[in-house]
């Protein structure tokens, strides 16, 4: 049987995921992206899960889009089979948080898939980029998007129009990277945050998580709405409760999750 292109454990409530095709720089091909999601999709229903930290290697996160892959394929091939739609589509309907630790080189659909966590931690050695105007495309999972929204217009052009990368540090300066820790110390960042969210309440994790994606999606007016009923419906928790209780009884809180 061939290695999986997708290794997984958990620690705890945390799920850790890592994308195992080192060689080509954990380039994205259908199956790669098939077991991404698969074990995804595993984690965000198990309710002993909280919080998932997606890394690569240390050389690179993903590199991108397998190009092997895509350099036969016709107009007709990607449109009929709606290329790099469904799964990744369905990534983002992932409710848990996800923690993108990137190391090394995250390229094209390396970096889309990065933003598309909702967390990005890297290691001084990562690199960004969305190179595929060097290759006659553009970003085709939401680069054109995602990016200006992380990092303005003016560096997100600069980026997607010369394929220049961006090092850890510029990453972290234009919004792009929450953190920028030594390589040598990210993974123990990324678990550490994640084991820290995962102790949360978990209704009130994921309710966060839909409310700030709701600010990128809606208006203000229709974000607040959204916010406060989310906010409402917390009282409805045991763990709101206990949570409050916890903090008059000057202890910490035993969540249960519910
Ligand atoms: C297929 C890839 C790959 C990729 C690297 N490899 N990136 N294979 N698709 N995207 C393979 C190389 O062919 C090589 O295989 C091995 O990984 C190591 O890569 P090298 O190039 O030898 O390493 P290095 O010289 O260190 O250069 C690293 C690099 C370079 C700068 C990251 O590999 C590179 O520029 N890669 C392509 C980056 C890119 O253009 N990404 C965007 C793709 S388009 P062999 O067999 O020779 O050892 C895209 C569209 C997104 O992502 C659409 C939505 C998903």
């Amino acid at each position: 049987m061939s290695e999986a292109l997708v290794l997984t454990e958990t620690r705890g409530r945390v799920a850790l995921v890592t994308l195992n095709r080192p060689k080509a720089l954990n380039a994205l091909n259908d199956a790669l992206i098939d077991e991404l999601f698969a074990v995804l999709r595993r984690h965000d229903q198990d309710d002993g899960i909280g919080a998932i930290v997606l890394t690569g290697s240390e050389k690179a996160f993903a590199a991108g889009a397998d190009i092997a892959a895509m350099q036969p394929m016709t107009f007709q091939d990607v449109y009929k089979s709606d290329y790099i739609g469904g799964n990744w589509e369905a990534l983002r309907r992932i409710r848990k948080p996800v923690i993108a630790a990137v190391a090394g080189y995250a390229l094209g659909g390396g970096c889309e898939l990065a933003m598309l966590c909702d967390i990005i931690i890297a290691a001084d050695n990562a690199r960004f980029g969305q190179p595929e105007i060097k290759l006659g495309i553009i970003p085709g999972f939401g680069g054109t998007q995602r990016l200006p929204r992380a990092v303005g217009k003016a560096k997100a052009m600069d980026l997607i129009l010369t394929a220049r990368m961006m090092d850890a540090e510029e990453a972290e300066r234009a919004g792009l990277v929450s953190r920028v820790v030594p390589a040598d110390r990210l993974l123990d960042e990324a678990l550490n945050a994640a084991t820290v969210i995962a102790s949360m309440s978990l209704p009130s994790v994921m309710m966060a998580k839909e409310c700030v994606n709701a600010a990128y999606e809606s208006p203000l007016h229709e974000g607040l709405l959204f916010e406060r009923r989310n906010f409402h419906a917390l009282f409805s928790t045991q763990d709101q409760k206990e949570g409050m209780q916890a903090f008059l009884e000057k202890r910490q809180p035993v969540f249960r999750h519910e």
